[in-house]
């Protein structure tokens, strides 16, 4: 079986740990061991862990504190992943035939655009609309795409890259046109947490018996090398993603288990959230001052949520030859809009130290000064 390039992971893979400044994650700076364990008695207790299999779906201590974040749910509705990739992988493979139709709002992350067309019949995207100064789902055309062969609808909320936040009726009313066609929704939701507001966007669970949560340690809680991801899902579901988790790779490692489980502590939880709107928060404010002084050059809707604001540039060159541009002439690090399927935008991550996010913002205006306007 073919796969097509996830251009996005492809190119973060080969470049990030080069370039001179990489502004194109969209998680926040992450933390230490030893910020993630404040205690010396949880350090010491650490060093005693057995490096042994853990239990492969997840230790039970640890499916038990994260189905606590899931009203009504247990450690059997809990699939614990490495990364929300391999979440997001699992969930689609045990889904997916190839007659399928898939569904998939758009702009998204691109991993399962790409699993989808690799195991279904067909992939359709449903495009967010800009109105009223947000990023908006549009019901009405996610009616008209909906059939009664449409296997899953893939959505993101908090969205990447557009940072967009969708209510609670707007997630009953998704539920609802699914529900016509008895169709599975996958909702990613590995940016909750991270919201601007400190207001935590509603989940897809309970909503629906067909919707499944995919989510990780990956983005709010800046975590992402302890490769933490996990799916929830009603039991017979999450079993049978279990299956497919043992021809990928097999358990989550030990060690990481055992420091998401300290991480989902809810006192530090609490803590490593907080952490996370204060980075947010003061590098945000800033960043929107620097855009709007600019606004020859970009426009943009503020995220709601993430480490991410995605930005239309006003200058005629592809987002691709620019993101290119910037890093050969610069020494800077973006996700062009056309690895979302979007010319004429940049995600700009914005999660990482204020002062390289600005040195890497004036190289941008720099190059893009050099460029006449659009007629
Ligand atoms: C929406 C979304 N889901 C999943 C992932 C992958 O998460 P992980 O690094 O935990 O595998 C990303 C990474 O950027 C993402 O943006």
């Amino acid at each position: 079986m073919k796969i097509v390039p996830f251009e996005m992971e492809r190119m973060q893979s080969i470049w990030e740990n080069q370039v001179e400044i990489n502004l194109s994650e969209s998680g926040v700076h992450p933390l230490t061991v030893g910020e993630l364990l404040g205690r010396a008695e949880d350090r010491e207790r650490l060093l005693g862990l057995a490096l042994g299999y853990p239990q492969t779906n997840g230790t039970i201590p640890l499916r038990t504190a994260i189905a606590a974040m899931y009203p009504g749910a247990t450690p059997d509705h809990v699939h614990v992943t490495n990364g929300g990739s391999e979440a997001n992988f699992c969930s689609c493979w045990s889904l997916l035939e190839p007659a399928d139709e898939v569904v998939m709002m758009a702009p998204n992350y691109m991993q399962t655009w790409g699993i989808a067309q690799a195991f279904a019949g067909s992939v359709r995207s449903w495009p967010l609309r800009e109105t009223g100064g947000r990023w908006r789902p549009d019901i009405e055309a996610l009616r008209a795409l909906l059939t009664s062969r449409t296997k899953l609808l893939l959505i993101c909320n908090p969205n990447n890259p557009t940072g967009a936040c969708f209510d609670a009726a707007t997630l009953d009313a998704i539920c609802r046109e699914a529900a016509r066609h008895g169709t599975w929704i996958i909702s990613d939701e590995i940016y909750r947490g991270a919201e601007l507001a400190g207001l935590e966007t509603p989940s897809i669970w309970g909503r629906y018996e067909r919707a499944i949560v995919t989510c990780g340690l990956s983005k709010a809680y800046g975590l992402p090398g302890l490769r933490i991801g996990w799916i929830v899902g009603p039991p017979s579901f999450v079993a049978g993603t279990w299956a497919y988790h043992d021809y990928t790779s097999i358990a989550p490692g030990a060690i990481n288990d055992r420091l998401a489980l300290a991480a989902l502590a809810p006192a530090t939880r609490a803590r490593i959230l907080q952490r996370t709107r204060g980075i947010l928060n003061t590098n945000f404010a800033a960043l929107t001052a620097w855009l709007a002084a600019r606004a020859d050059l970009f426009s943009f809707i503020p995220p709601e949520a993430g480490a991410i604001v995605y930005a239309r540039f006003h200058r005629p060159i592809g987002s691709g030859r620019l993101v290119e541009r910037l890093r050969v002439e610069k020494g800077v690090l973006l996700v062009p809009g056309d690895q979302f399927g979007m010319d004429g935008y940049l995600r700009i991550g914005f999660g990482g130290p204020a002062h390289e996010l600005f040195d890497g913002l004036a190289r941008l205006e720099s190059l893009l000064r050099t460029l006449s306007p659009e007629p």
